[in-house]
């Protein structure tokens, strides 16, 4: 595997599906692997698990890391091409990625959007000038529109929890104080979609009228806007709050009414309950549900290394 920004740069998942349990099993295998070899991390944007899971994955296979806050340590950086830098931004992508490259052998990105121009959020223009630019394997640490290592740990922990051979996952929206990124939804219908396809699961996706996903990343996963509908029989309740694709980057409504409460986990099949963190405690989810028996969060946490270690595995093998 080349880079690693959507599920599209997967070529064979079934393998990485193998390798990602070869890891959850003997994390210490293959200490050598990495060896004299360099993995950078480039952050824009805050991070807590992604940050620490990548470097332990990364030291599990003998990596060097090498980690630049690049949003706030950094030089301010041109990305528009031909452009005449007489203002604030003192170094073009240009150069700077190219220099990442010239030191390390993978570079990981974390960039959100801004949510104020849709076109140029969906463009990915910060990944985009990173894999045009550095010269080496690009690792998404989520990006404006997907999050693909948060999504691989998300598929490895529904199929650690769920026996049942089809489950019904459920993709449903929660109120939030703030106006997120789209990226984690999205991925995860990319990766749920993808797993429904091949008749591993069944995915719904519930949410608001005006909170629907890009078209390309809601697939044909139907949508249900009556929650409580959508939670009957389920076995996963992956909870997440974004904001509005179609009024881009809006919060249309804060009503408490979407939060995950007992009395909707109640309606499913004993769902797990999941999210990517962080999360607001009641507001996106009550206390009740996400401190019960149901929640697996700290394993789907847990699996952001096994996720981060199975990918690095593979882009290390070329
Ligand atoms: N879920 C996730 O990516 O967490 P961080 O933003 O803390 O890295």
């Amino acid at each position: 595997m080349h880079h690693f920004t959507a599920l599209a740069d997967v070529p064979d998942l079934g393998a990485l599906l193998e390798t990602a349990e070869a890891v959850s099993r003997h994390p210490h295998s293959t200490p050598a692997l990495g060896r004299h070899k360099t993995l950078g991390l480039i952050f824009f944007n805050p991070s807590l698990r992604t940050r620490l899971s990548s470097q332990r994955a990364a030291h599990n296979l003998g990596l060097d890391v090498m980690v630049l806050n690049a949003g706030t340590e950094g030089w301010a950086l041109e990305f528009g091409d031909g452009a005449i830098m007489d203002g604030d931004k003192a170094e073009h992508i240009k150069d700077a990625a190219a220099v990442m490259g010239r030191y390390c052998d993978i570079l990981g990105v974390r960039t959100f959007p801004g949510l104020k121009d849709r076109e140029a959020d969906y463009q990915e223009e910060v990944l985009e000038a990173f894999k045009r630019y550095a010269g080496v394997p690009i690792l998404s640490l989520e990006s404006a529109t997907r999050h693909p290592l948060q999504s691989l740990a998300d598929l490895i922990t529904i199929r650690m929890h769920t026996p049942v051979p089809k489950p019904k996952v459920v993709l449903t929206w929660a109120p939030h104080v703030r106006a997120l990124p789209q990226a984690v939804p999205n991925s995860f219908a990319e990766w749920m979609n993808g797993a429904a396809a091949a008749g591993q699961v069944e995915f719904v996706i519930t949410h608001p009228p005006g909170y629907e996903l890009a078209p390309a990343f809601a697939g044909s996963a139907p949508i249900v806007y009556d929650q409580h509908k959508a939670f009957e029989g389920a076995h996963v309740i992956y909870a997440k709050n974004w904001s509005s694709y179609t009024d881009y980057g809006k919060i249309l409504i804060q009503s408490r009414e979407w939060m995950v409460t007992p009395d909707k986990m109640a309606l499913t099949d004993q769902a797990k309950f999941m999210h990517c963190l962080p999360v607001r405690r009641n507001v996106v989810v009550a206390d009740a549900v996400i401190d019960s028996p149901a929640s697996i969060i700290l394993d789907q946490a847990a699996n952001r290394v096994v996720s981060c270690q199975a990918v690095l595995q593979h882009m290390l093998m070329g």
